[in-house]
């Protein structure tokens, strides 16, 4: 409608007043690509250097994201494995000993919390934002609501939480947040069908474009999820057609490149695979995948972990930070930044500062991985254990 209104404006004095009625209604009916680009609308409005300065500090070299954005639920799941209640005062001593972490702002640019957290304060009620902000760390809020059955697909999910997220966002950022996330799934074996692709890449541009909006740097994350026992060659596809649904919508949304994060899977075998992949073919297949779509604009990637151990997870970065990149290549790490801190904790306040030296060490590790300087050498066994489970949910 706005299309037509600003066509009939830009033309009223050139032609007649019936010819132009008759061409407009045409044009309003099946608008051409020149003129829809007249009304081209444009996002982030007064954000927009923020943004790309909040996008560039989280893409710093030698630095990557802390991701303790648990639902409670899988917090909860967390806690169990070490014998812990899911109380709010667990969570909060959990985060608290991960937060507190002295020397963290040197490996981590940015740490991305559930709500709970973002409103929580130390025990002796310093802001956990204020903790981030100590040690140059951006905090960032995970705004979807989770899963859901995509009715109409096939047995595939579809991400929450787009109602009421632009209030929530504008909440958010008045408690310190400067970015977010949205983590969206696509399966292989349950096909992936048309219509599941389709809705993960709408929604997570609608949030993009949303979070823009409203001053917070979004990360866009569909999870290639590792569940399957297909070949690297059938993940590589799949993720060439999502990411190119995901920035044709990106794109339609007016979302700008320059504030955005990315958080893809990478590109590996299905987890019930035969044969397992060494860290130089994931780097080759990830970087194929990332060249081909992801436009030199975009800042940083920053990959998930998906279930891979500590160890496979800093050694496939490290491998894809051989040679210069387009973009910051860096990890948003949860489960591959947190078990061995988990284990070495195990709820006791006297393991407290080694489980933080646990933290530091994954931190170093990937930190050095984004600059391909790591070696695996002299890591522990538990760092080598691998995490997956079968339709994880986060
Ligand atoms: P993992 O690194 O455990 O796969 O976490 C994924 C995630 O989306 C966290 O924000």
């Amino acid at each position: 409608m706005a299309a037509c209104t600003s066509f009939v404006k830009l033309n009223a004095s050139s032609s007649s007043w019936i010819g132009q009625q008759s061409f407009n209604q045409r044009a309003c009916a099946f608008p051409s690509r020149s003129r829809v680009s007249i009304v081209k609308a444009s996002s982030s409005g007064s954000y927009t250097d923020e943004l790309v300065k909040t996008a560039k500090s989280i893409a710093s070299p030698g630095r990557g994201i802390l991701a303790i954005d648990e639902s409670n639920a899988t917090c909860g799941k967390r806690l169990a494995s070490i014998g812990l209640d899911n109380t709010e005062v667990n969570r909060q001593a959990y985060r608290q000993l991960l937060l507190t972490t002295p020397g963290l702002g040197d490996y981590i640019s940015g740490a991305i919390l559930f709500e709970e957290t973002l409103y929580q304060s130390t025990t002796d009620g310093k802001k956990f934002v204020d903790c981030l902000r100590d040690e140059s760390i951006v905090p960032g809020i995970k705004v979807d609501k989770g899963l859901s059955p995509l009715p109409g697909s096939n047995n595939e999910s579809w991400c929450q939480g787009l109602d009421g997220l632009a209030s929530r966002s504008a909440e958010y950022y008045k408690q310190g947040a400067r970015f977010a996330k949205w983590r969206t799934v696509v399966s292989i074996p349950c096909g992936p069908s048309a219509l599941a692709v389709k809705e993960a890449a709408w929604g997570l541009a609608r949030y993009a474009a949303i979070s823009q909006d409203n001053g917070l740097v979004p990360i866009v994350e569909p999870e290639i999820l590792l569940d399957g026992d297909h070949p690297i060659e059938r993940t590589l596809e799949v993720a060439e057609q999502v990411w190119a649904e995901v920035f044709y919508y990106l794109a339609e949304n007016n979302v700008v490149f320059e504030g955005i994060l990315l958080k893809p899977s990478m590109v590996t075998p299905g987890a019930e695979h035969k044969e397992k992949a060494s860290p130089e073919t994931i780097a080759k297949y990830t970087l194929t995948m990332l060249r081909r779509r992801v436009p030199p604009a975009v800042p940083g990637i920053m990959f998930l972990s998906g279930g891979q151990s500590e160890v496979e997870a800093t050694l496939n970065l490290n491998a894809m930070n051989q040679s210069p990149n387009p973009w910051h290549v860096s990890f948003s790490y949860a489960r591959a930044l947190q078990n061995s801190v988990l284990k070495t904790w195990q709820g006791r306040p006297e393991n407290a500062e080694a489980a933080q030296m646990a933290l530091l060490v994954r931190a170093k590790a990937n930190s050095l991985a984004q600059l391909g300087k790591y070696s695996a050498e002299g890591e522990s066994e538990e760092a080598k254990k691998g995490m997956f489970v079968k339709g994880y949910t986060y």
